[in-house]
């Protein structure tokens, strides 16, 4: 990676690049090694306010964007898209530099995010309201209207898709944008903020002030300027933004937070295509992916088996360098890194069978071996918190009322799995599991045209779909007086 250009390092306010008011900056680290990749300015209150202010003037009932035909919003996001990936070899790099996930896996990522760009390119000029036969003698009819400014404050594990989500439906929706990247991984975020000027977005429509949560992203929950919030990350600081969205002004609010998805496997799965999907489901992204399936349920009959088969695919798992062939990097950070290593610890401790990893890799960057538990019980910590690292959890069930209890036992409901060839089975489950995203036979297929979010602490409100673009327009109801019979 010698010569590796980082041509964006400031703030991205309207389509200029400017340093932090305060002139502050901040490392972003290379997990690989724990080196400085380099320093990027560093958003703060006062930052915050002018990417605001750009974003409210950009707003404004007569600016270029609000009086834009819809259909040429539609086109630009194309363009942003068609952008995005003639730059997905530099992108990937860069984001594998960030945040260490394999580079061949980034470039997917990359791919994909565009793809999210073009499907809400479409909806731009499909945004209907409807006619409604109203009581009385009217006519309504119900326009949908951009919610507004929009904070959207994004995490680390998926940086550009995690931006897609965020800006395509807001931006096809005629929103105006103010993005604040993780502190970990500014780079690429900050190198589309370069694309989405060179598509043609008027200043403005998109700001990005990468900076720190409690000091960048609290100065945006907080600020009266802003209609709405979305937000992605962990559920303590979810419930914080639920709290300071309503202080100022009432935000709208989606959250997609945390979880602790379950993926049960009945005795009638081929157990080796099982444990495969089971494998994925939990180490995707090294663990760090919210709908993880980090709680494997297998049924008492093929229990043995599975446990046996997810081990050897675990100790198959390749993790190393990710410029070269492998599946999994480093954790993203120190912090992470730790948290991960305490959590297996309390695995052991408790009295889980550690049957793969359970270890740190080398003691450079942030690499720990892909680990699984077997014998676990729903009470041990590791199969009730969130770890967010590569450690699946296998526990055994018996039956089918048995396991659907202890699946929706827990806060979260983001994710949830069936393994099973019986139709009344997968979609009995599907049915009384709670979660938003329940996938049979498959694990973590998310794409731009489902809805993506969650039940209970993982979130408020969808992604993606129709669903998505909902959550960043308002309905506006309008009623015209039509006698029924005209005196004329
Ligand atoms: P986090 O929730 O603290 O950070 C996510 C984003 O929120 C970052 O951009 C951060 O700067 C921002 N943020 C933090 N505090 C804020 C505040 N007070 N106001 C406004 N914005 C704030 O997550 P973190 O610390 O990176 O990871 C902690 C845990 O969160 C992980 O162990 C994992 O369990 C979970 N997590 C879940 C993710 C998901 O995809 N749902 C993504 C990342 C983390
Ligand atoms: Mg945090």
């Amino acid at each position: 990676m010698s010569n590796f250009e980082i041509k964006y390092t400031k703030l991205f306010i309207n389509n200029e690049w400017v340093d932090a008011v305060s002139k502050k900056t901040f490392p972003t680290i290379n997990p690989q090694d724990e080196s400085i990749i380099t320093h990027v300015a560093e958003g703060d209150k006062a930052d915050v306010d002018i990417a605001v202010a750009a974003a409210r003037k950009a707003f404004h009932r007569y600016s270029e964007w609000r009086t834009m035909d819809a259909s040429k919003r539609g086109k630009l996001l194309l363009k942003l898209a068609d952008l995005i990936d003639s730059q997905v070899k530099y992108l990937a790099d860069l984001e594998t530099l960030d945040c260490g996930k394999p580079v061949k896996i980034a470039e997917e990522e990359i791919i994909y995010s565009a793809d999210v760009f073009r499907y809400y390119a479409g909806k731009a000029d499909k945004i209907l309201g409807n006619t409604i036969p109203a009581d009385g003698e009217v006519l309504s009819m119900t326009l949908k209207e951009p919610v507004g400014v929009c904070a959207q404050i994004i995490p680390w594990n998926y940086p550009i898709p995690m931006l897609s989500w965020k800006i395509a439906p807001a931006l096809a929706a005629g929103c105006t944008v103010v993005l604040k990247p993780a502190e970990q991984t500014p780079l690429t975020a900050l190198a589309v903020g370069a694309l989405i000027k060179e598509a043609g977005f008027p200043p403005g429509v998109v700001n990005i002030i990468p900076g720190y949560g409690p000091s960048a992203g609290a100065a945006l929950t907080h600020h009266p300027d802003v209609d709405k919030v979305a937000f992605t990350g962990s559920t303590e600081v979810g419930k914080l933004i639920l709290g300071s969205a309503s202080v100022a002004n009432l935000k709208r609010v989606t959250l997609e937070l945390g979880g602790k998805s379950p993926l049960v496997v009945f005795n009638d799965a081929d157990v080796e295509k099982a444990a495969q999907i089971a494998h994925n489901a939990a180490f995707a992204n090294g663990g760090q992916c919210c709908c993880a399936g980090t709680r494997t349920y297998v049924q008492a009959g093929i229990y043995e088996k599975f446990v046996k088969e997810a081990t050897d695919i675990a100790l198959k798992r390749t993790v190393g360098n990710p410029f070269e062939d492998v599946q999994q990097g480093p954790q993203i950070d120190k912090e992470m890194y730790t948290k991960v290593l305490d959590y297996i610890e309390a695995g052991r401790k408790a009295g889980a069978l550690c049957v793969a990893g359970g270890d740190k890799i080398g003691n450079k960057g942030y690499y720990i071996k892909p680990t699984v538990f077997a014998d676990v019980t729903d009470d041990m910590k590791i199969a009730k918190e969130e770890i967010f690292g590569p450690v699946q959890s296998i526990l055994k069930f018996d039956t089918f009322e048995e396991v659907i209890d202890r699946a929706n036992d827990t806060n979260y409901g983001l994710g949830a799995g069936v393994i099973t060839n019986d139709i009344t089975t997968a979609l009995s489950f599907a049915k009384h599991v709670r979660a938003g995203s329940v996938w049979i036979n498959t694990y973590d297929h998310v794409t731009s045209q489902t809805p993506f979010g969650g039940y209970k602490d993982s979130g408020i409100g969808r992604e993606l779909g129709e669903d998505g673009i909902n959550q960043y327009l308002e309905v506006k109801t309008v009623t015209i007086s039509v006698p029924k019979k005209p005196q004329m």
